[in-house]
């Protein structure tokens, strides 16, 4: 569990942004639900715990960071907007207002904001986002984004290599496998180990379980 401790009102606010955000997250599904915000605001505390910075704008950055993601709003990104709205209306000072929105605003992955760019508070909650990407949770958001978007998790039967595959499989050769090098902080990297090695050992298994199938169907096409 983290160590940190907010003050009550900070637990006060946080709770009243944790409603409004849960309103705004059910309207947005596949891997976005309140369960991942959660998991990022638990982890943030956690690496907050060592990385230190500001608790309050984490805990706010955290809570907000997917309230307005593109994909659930016609492909234009609203977070920072809806961000400020949120915080404005529960009467946030200014100066954290802009810090979280500065958060909210640049950790995507689609985004690629180097974390050169990013606050300590940003580079907190970009590597909860991510951890969160990362093993057995990774593993089934990953299969829960491809439904949503209709797209098969595996096409064996696609010739290019695997890592060109419009695919749940080609995903994580695209990004998954990719995002411990990109974590910010040692306590992520840390944890992301474990998350990775799981996730190869899925990968590894499901392509040794499907290849028959690859195999099989050559095997019919020869016959016709
Ligand atoms: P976040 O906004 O939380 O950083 P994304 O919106 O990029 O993450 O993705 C949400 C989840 O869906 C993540 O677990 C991610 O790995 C997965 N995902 C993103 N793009 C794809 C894809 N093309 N195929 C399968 N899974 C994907
Ligand atoms: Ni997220």
């Amino acid at each position: 569990m983290p160590k940190s401790q907010l003050i009550p009102e900070h637990q006060t606010l946080l709770n009243l942004v944790r409603r409004s955000v849960e309103m705004h997250l059910n309207a947005q599904q596949a891997g976005h639900g309140l369960d991942h915000t959660l998991r990022v605001l638990h982890w943030s505390r956690v690496i907050h715990d060592t990385a230190g910075g500001d608790l309050l704008v984490v805990e706010l950055a955290a809570l907000l960071h997917d309230v307005g993601d593109a994909k659930f709003h016609q492909g234009q990104e609203l977070g920072g907007k809806l961000s400020t709205e949120i915080l404005t209306e529960l009467g946030v000072v200014a100066e954290v207002i802009e810090r979280v929105v500065n958060v909210v605003d640049n950790i995507s992955f689609r985004k690629g904001v180097p974390a050169t760019e990013l606050s300590l508070e940003g580079q907190i909650v970009q590597d909860a986002d991510r951890l969160d990407a990362l093993g057995a949770i990774g593993i089934v958001r990953t299969i829960e984004f491809g439904c949503f978007k209709g797209q098969a998790f595996h096409t064996p039967e696609d010739p290019r290599p695997i890592e060109q595959h419009a695919s749940g499989i080609g995903h994580f050769f695209q990004k998954l496998f990719h995002l411990r090098s990109l974590l910010n902080t040692e306590t992520a990297r840390q944890l992301a180990k474990q998350r990775e090695r799981i996730m190869y050992s899925f990968v590894e298994q499901f392509l040794a379980e499907s290849a028959c199938s690859l195999s099989l169907d050559q095997n019919f096409k020869t016959l016709n």
